[in-house]
């Protein structure tokens, strides 16, 4: 095993009880992925638990998604490997059922090409715009096409009545990204039907200029 894939096992075991300990992960949802330099994926096992993951049991894939070691992987993976052959630079995924993100994706939404309007800077920074994938069961081969339609365009994106999936250049990122997420659902249900005071058009254009959202 290369010292990167040492590295990587421990960072996805150390930043998936991170988001267990947040309470962005319970029982056993959600999962994480990071691409290895050679193009094989490091995924966490099918029904694993975030915060108790062990290094040495993360299933490993080729790219086109055999198992190449270690458990019986995410029933996700598909959809993870549609989002790195849509987004070369994405280094990690993460997908959760963290629940302000889980309530925003089960609400109806009039424009599902951005499901959160602008509300924070740090929103835009770190998240983007936020598309709405159509609703298919876990596991469903279906959502892979799904999300390989969005995925180009789009870092983050929320899958209906289940959760987000962010890519990153970074595990830390993506991680980083999804908490952002969780915080800006969370703001958005606190303000409720009040009038809100959003970004304005050039204010998130200057935003992607300078950040590169
Ligand atoms: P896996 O345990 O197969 O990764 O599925 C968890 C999940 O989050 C389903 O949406």
């Amino acid at each position: 095993m290369t010292l990167e894939e040492e590295h990587l096992r421990k960072e996805m075991v150390r930043y998936g009880a991170l988001l267990y300990e947040r309470g962005l992960a319970h029982g056993s949802a959600g999962n994480l992925s990071v691409r290895l330099g050679d193009g094989a994926i490091l995924i966490t096992p099918t029904n694993s638990s975030l915060g108790a993951l062990s290094p040495e049991r993360i299933s490993k894939l080729s790219q086109d998604g055999s198992v190449l070691a270690g458990d019986l992987p995410s029933k996700e993976s598909f959809f993870h490997i549609a989002v790195y052959e849509q987004r070369p630079a994405a280094k990690a995924i993460v997908h959760l059922h963290s629940t302000y993100s889980v309530a925003l994706s089960c609400l109806c939404h009039q424009d599902k090409d951005n499901v959160l309007p602008p509300l924070t800077a740090y929103q835009v920074m770190r998240v983007g715009r936020l598309p709405l994938v159509p609703y298919f069961r876990p596991g469903d081969i279906r959502l892979a096409d799904a999300v390989r339609r969005t995925a180009s365009g789009h870092k983050a994106m929320l899958l209906a009545n289940h959760g987000p999936v962010i890519a990153g250049a970074s595990l830390a990122e993506a991680v980083h990204a999804c908490e952002e997420l969780e915080e800006t659902a969370k703001v958005f249900f606190a303000l409720g039907s009040r009038p809100v005071s959003l970004l304005r058009c050039e204010e998130v254009d200057e935003l992607q200029a300078v950040f590169g959202s």
